[in-house]
């Protein structure tokens, strides 16, 4: 697994062993080095456009892995097979994921553990994905490139209940606080001092951002 991306390993080492799908899929790397790697010993590779689905298939094929990695033309969960309670889905939008989800409630009732890579929109994933019924497991923080990614590993779970700092800012990264997280709030209070000095700012915008400055620092 030493060949994926930071982002894709940090994913990798939340996938419970056993079966799993992985939603948008697309060039396939994440389930061949599960597969590879004896942690996905069945799984289904789910993509919903042509040009990703036709290259995981070509990706699957090459490898001779296609019966054990089965290649799905499918709409996110949709037709998930009953057997499947491991999901990942990453490298997407919030909102799109939270859709994913919502979409076929009857679907998401067979996640028992689900990985998320959200590339915007994180505090509504946590918030959305704790009221379909799951507690965060796990929450990791890694930078590549110039682009902060924050990892959810979430259970299936009775009750979830998150408070405003832990809706934004991860129950566990806030707790856990690795120079990662601490870099990406440095970086965007730099960011709000930079803002706070252009004398033009409109008061209500200087307001939002000194509280945005002020929770950030609150949890720092
Ligand atoms: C940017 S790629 C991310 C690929 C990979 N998961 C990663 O993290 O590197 C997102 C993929 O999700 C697929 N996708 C978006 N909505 C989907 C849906 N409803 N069902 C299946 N795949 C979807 C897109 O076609 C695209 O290939």
């Amino acid at each position: 697994m030493n060949y994926l991306s930071e982002r894709l390993q940090a994913i990798y080492k939340m996938v419970p062993k056993g079966m799993a799908a992985d939603i948008g899929a697309d060039h396939g790397k994440l389930m061949i080095a599960l597969f590879e790697g004896g942690i996905v010993s069945h799984g289904y590779a789910v993509e919903n456009k042509k040009g990703p689905y036709n290259r995981l298939v070509k990706a699957l094929t090459e490898k001779g892995i296609e019966n054990d990695i089965v290649p799905l033309f499918s709409d996110g969960i949709k037709d998930l097979p009953e057997k499947v309670h491991t999901v990942i889905i990453a490298g997407m939008g919030g909102n799109l994921i939270v859709n994913i989800l919502k979409k076929y409630p009857q679907k998401t009732k067979q996640i028992q553990t689900l990985i998320v890579d959200a590339h915007n929109a994180i505090p509504k994933v946590r918030e959305e994905v704790s009221k379909l019924g799951f507690v965060i497991a796990d929450e990791k923080i890694v930078r590549e490139d110039e682009v902060f990614y924050e990892i959810i590993k979430f259970v299936r779970a009775d009750v979830a209940f998150y408070g405003e700092n832990d809706i934004e800012f991860g129950p566990i990264l806030r707790h856990e606080k690795c120079a990662t997280f601490k870099e990406k709030y440095e970086n965007r209070i730099h960011e709000i001092d930079v803002l706070l000095t252009n004398k033009k700012l409109p008061s209500e915008r200087i307001r939002e951002l000194s509280k945005e400055k002020e929770r950030i620092e609150s949890v720092l």
